[in-house]
Parts: structure tokens; C-alpha cells; sequence
């Protein structure tokens, strides 16, 4: 499965939402995760992010992440259109350190 990481914290473009065939993406307060078993593994999603927050879960860079989108895939609700990110998504975009800012 693909995976969300952290850069997607307070940026939530959406744009994965958009583009994912089979409406695998749930939102969190701040942040979007991936559901490891809806997945298709199509990659779609990956270059369209922005913040390029999205790797394949065999990426290094996916770090722990795999496990994060499981566990909050099944605690927050499905989202199948993009919404308006936060007005201060651009500002966010690539800053440092956004984990302990996840809202859980
Ligand atoms: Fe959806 Fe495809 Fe991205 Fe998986 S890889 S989350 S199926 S767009
Ligand atoms: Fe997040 Fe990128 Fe989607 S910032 S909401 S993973 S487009």
C-alpha cells in the first residue's frame, strides 16, 4: 500500500483524494492517512500530492508511517472529495519536525 507521512501535516492538500480510484483516504484533524487494505497500489496519488507527502510503504522514506496510517485508517472517518486546505497550508509545506504536531 501507499502510505501517508508526515509532511502532510497541516498542509491536507487533498489532491490525493481527488485522484484515488477507490476512495482509500481518511481524515484525521490535521492530517490524511491511507487505508492499507483499500489500497489498489495504482500510485496515482503519489505525484499529486504537493507536499509530496505519499510513498509506497517499501520506501525508506515511509519510515513508520505504514503503521500510523493503519492505526488511525481505522479510527477516522472516510473522505472522498478534496476541501479546502488550511489557509496556512503553503506556510507548513516542508517545515521541520511536524510530527509531535499531529492531531490525533
Ligand atoms: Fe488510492 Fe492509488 Fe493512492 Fe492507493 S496508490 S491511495 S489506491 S490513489
Ligand atoms: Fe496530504 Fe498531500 Fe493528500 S498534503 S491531504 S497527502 S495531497
Amino acid at each position: 500500500a501507499y502510505v501517508v507521512t508526515e509532511n502532510c501535516i497541516r498542509c491536507t492538500y487533498m489532491d490525493c483524494v481527488s485522484v484515488c480510484p477507490v476512495d482509500c483516504f481518511y481524515a484525521g484533524e490535521n492530517m490524511l492517512v491511507i487505508h492499507p487494505d483499500e489500497c489498489i497500489d495504482c500510485g496515482v496519488c503519489e505525484p499529486e500530492c504537493p507536499a509530496a507527502a505519499i510513498f509506497p510503504d517499501s520506501d525508506p522514506r515511509a519510515g513508520d508511517w505504514a503503521a500510523l496510517n493503519a492505526q488511525y485508517a481505522a479510527q477516522w472517518p472516510n473522505i472522498t472529495e478534496k476541501g479546502a486546505p488550511p489557509d496556512d497550508a503553503d506556510a507548513w509545506k516542508d517545515a521541520a519536525d511536524k510530527r509531535a504536531l499531529l492531531s490525533a
